[in-house]
């Protein structure tokens, strides 16, 4: 069976709708400030999308394009302007920054009750104690597809091949808090195969087909597949599976595109609510 990451986040993008116009009898409007650094084209367009998405449901955004040869300090100063302006209620960075930007530094500039991408050490930190205040929008968009299909993850072998701290260390602790039994792969994991035929669910998100590609003989008879990973193949969006392939085999299985990618903006959506609804009611408790 298809997921369909398009059904499941028009449903929730419509109670969200709901929320939105609530808060905004409140008197508050939901705002999410971007900042893209440089011209890079698929950022850019990822950024677009966010902001359309915004825009269909009535969320105001702010546009932060800077130049690449903007200096850390510059950027900085940026980011603690949007922390002190109370019309914002997100800020996102799009990443990757340029080489001469230290990452680290910048995003945890971002005040944590505007983090809606759930990057800072200190949301990660309130993840990792069970109390989150933003979960990363790529591995919320995931929990929200199994809810949504009723994929039961207690006592399931799952196997997630990825580190990153967007997608695999935060879906790691999210899934094992599911009762899940979970193993982190990467680009040094031996006996990689091996695991793969043993697991019950499989997540992938290598993002370079050249280099990985999940195919049929790799995976056991109804296994469910969660496909993150975005690349280009003879010109096509593609994500690391063998999707015809594999269809027959698995359980539950999400194409690229149309599968994590819609649920991961919808997320995005998600977190600027609920920050704009904490500023709304006070909660401003960590
Ligand atoms: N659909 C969405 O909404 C969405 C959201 C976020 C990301 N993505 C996509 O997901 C992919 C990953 O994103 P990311 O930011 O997490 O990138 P990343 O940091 O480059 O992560 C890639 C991961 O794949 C691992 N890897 C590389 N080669 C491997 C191999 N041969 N065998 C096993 N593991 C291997 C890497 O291991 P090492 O750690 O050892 O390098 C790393 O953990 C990209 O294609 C990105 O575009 C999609």
């Amino acid at each position: 069976m298809i997921i369909n990451g398009i059904e499941v986040s028009t449903k929730l993008k419509s109670s969200l709708r709901t929320k939105v116009d609530l808060l905004k009898k409140q008197g508050t409007h939901p705002c999410l400030a971007t900042i893209l650094v440089g011209n890079d084209q698929a950022s850019s367009i990822y950024v677009k999308n966010k902001h359309k998405a915004c825009y269909d449901l009535g969320i105001s955004t702010k546009d932060n394009k800077l130049d690449s040869s903007i200096t850390e300090n510059e950027l900085l100063k940026k980011i603690i302007d949007l922390n002190n302006d109370d019309s914002v209620h997100g800020i996102l960075i799009q990443l990757p920054l340029p080489r001469h930007i230290n990452q680290f530094k910048v995003i945890n500039t971002i005040n944590p009750l505007k983090d809606v991408d759930g990057l800072t050490y200190y949301n990660a930190g309130l993840l990792f104690n069970k109390k989150p205040l933003f979960i990363p929008c790529t591995p919320l968009g995931i929990i929200e597809l199994f809810k949504y299909y009723n994929i039961e993850l207690k006592s399931k072998d799952i196997l997630i091949i990825n580190r990153s701290i967007l997608v695999g260390k935060p879906l790691s602790l999210l899934l094992l808090d599911r009762d899940a039994t979970v193993t982190v792969c990467h680009s040094k994991t031996m006996f990689l195969e091996e695991k793969l035929k043993v697991a019950d669910i499989i997540i992938t998100a290598v993002g370079n087909r050249n280099i990985f590609t999940l195919k049929e003989e790799n995976v056991k008879e109804g296994v469910v597949i969660i496909d993150v990973g975005i690349s280009r193949l003879s010109g096509k969006v593609v994500g690391d599976t063998d999707f015809e392939s594999l269809l027959p085999k698995a359980s539950w299985i999400t194409p690229v595109p149309g599968g994590v990618g819609p649920m991961t903006i919808t997320m995005l959506l998600n977190n600027t609510v609920k920050a704009a609804t904490r500023k709304s009611f006070n909660l401003l408790d960590i």
